[in-house]
């Protein structure tokens, strides 16, 4: 109704200049007229972000808003700093508004049921982005867009049980988590020990959380090599590559060479963890590239048509290995020595 008051006040407006219109009156205008001004309006989205701790949810930001520019939407834009409580205050607003849809990112998994219960009751369709609410009502969301972050968590186990497989005795394990009661970290924890399953070999002797940020997780290791016999340590399972920046640091600060002293694996896989997987530094780094704004607006905009959307969709994961790095350089020269390689063309890594 809001919505529909304003195009009668613009529709007024543009009367009143208008030459040759300046009898009619507000109540002159059809319904015709009016369904025919909203159909022309582009809708209103309502986005929150959950905050900007890593240099993954920064990009993802970005993405999301230029995605939203470039598609036919105008964006309120919200961002929670890492408190729920300011996600739901958004959201909130956004209800009060009456946008078409709502765009959430949501910080933790729970405390979501009275405030999506609330959209639902407004009509107002959400659609979860990157990570999942485990409370809410039904049919209050609509559809999620996200990377795989238990598949990402299972191939990580997958790597670590290939890399080690030619050994005996322990395997011993630290994991490096994200921010706690966070679907991402939730995820990455039980694909990765769901994988690894009930060999005992292969033990998580310690899991501390970094929150997902670069300082914390240099905290975290640095209070971690005060702690335990890193000697006996075999492998770093980091849930984010933010974090896994931190904890190269602390290692490197106490005299220990990854890739040598200790094997790293992280979640993310970023272009710039080509080269520490190159260097040595990690050894296994797989995730979703965070630029799914594209992604989120085509279901947004689906949604808001009318049409069916997949209850969830996931977007292409990567690993980068020793190995999918020399299978890329194969390929490059085998494209060279053909001379089919295209200048510029832009590698990409194992899907
Ligand atoms: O929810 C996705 C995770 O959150 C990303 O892996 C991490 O970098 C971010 O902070």
């Amino acid at each position: 109704m809001r919505k529909i008051y304003m195009y009668i006040c613009l529709a007024a407006a543009i009367c009143a200049a208008a030459p040759g219109c300046a009898a009619r009156s507000e109540s002159d205008i059809s319904i015709s007229e009016l369904i025919e001004l909203t159909k022309q309006s582009s809708p209103i989205v309502g986005y929150c972000q959950l905050g900007e701790e890593s240099s993954w949810r920064m990009e993802n930001t970005e993405s999301i808003l230029d995605a939203a520019q470039s598609a036919d939407v105008q964006l309120m834009y919200e961002n929670g700093h890492q408190k729920q409580e300011n996600q739901i205050k958004a959201l909130r607003s956004f209800i009060v508004y009456k946008v078409d849809a709502i765009v959430l990112d949501p910080l933790t998994t729970t405390g979501w049921e009275a405030v999506l219960q609330e959209a639902e009751d407004a009509g107002i369709p959400v659609i979860l982005t990157d990570r999942n609410v485990l409370d809410a009502p039904a049919d209050s969301v609509v559809a999620r867009v996200a990377p795989d972050y238990y598949a990402e968590g299972r191939r990580a186990a997958a790597f670590v049980l290939s890399k080690f497989k030619n050994t005996k005795g322990p395997v011993n394990i630290i994991e490096l988590s994200g921010t706690q009661d966070s679907s991402a970290a939730q995820d990455r924890h039980d694909g990765f020990r769901e994988t690894l399953g009930t060999r005992t070999r292969y033990r998580v002797i310690k899991s501390v959380s970094g929150d997902f940020m670069l300082s914390k997780g240099r905290e975290a290791m640095r209070e971690l090599l005060g702690q335990i016999d890193i000697e006996s340590v075999d492998v770093i399972y980091s849930h984010n590559y933010d974090m896994t920046l931190g904890a190269i640091e602390a290692l490197e600060e106490y005299g220990l060479v990854p890739g040598r002293d200790v094997q790293i694996v992280t979640c993310e896989a970023p272009d710039e963890a080509a080269a520490l997987v190159g260097e040595g530094k990690v050894a296994c780094a797989v995730g979703s590239s965070p630029d799914i704004g594209d992604a989120v607006l085509e279901v947004v905009q689906d949604v808001l048509d009318g049409k069916e959307v997949p209850e969830v969709t996931y977007v292409p994961q990567t690993m980068i290995t020793r190995e999918t790095l020399r299978q890329l350089e194969e390929t490059d020269d085998t494209a060279s020595e053909a001379g089919s390689a295209a200048p510029g063309a832009k590698q990409s890594h194992a899907r």
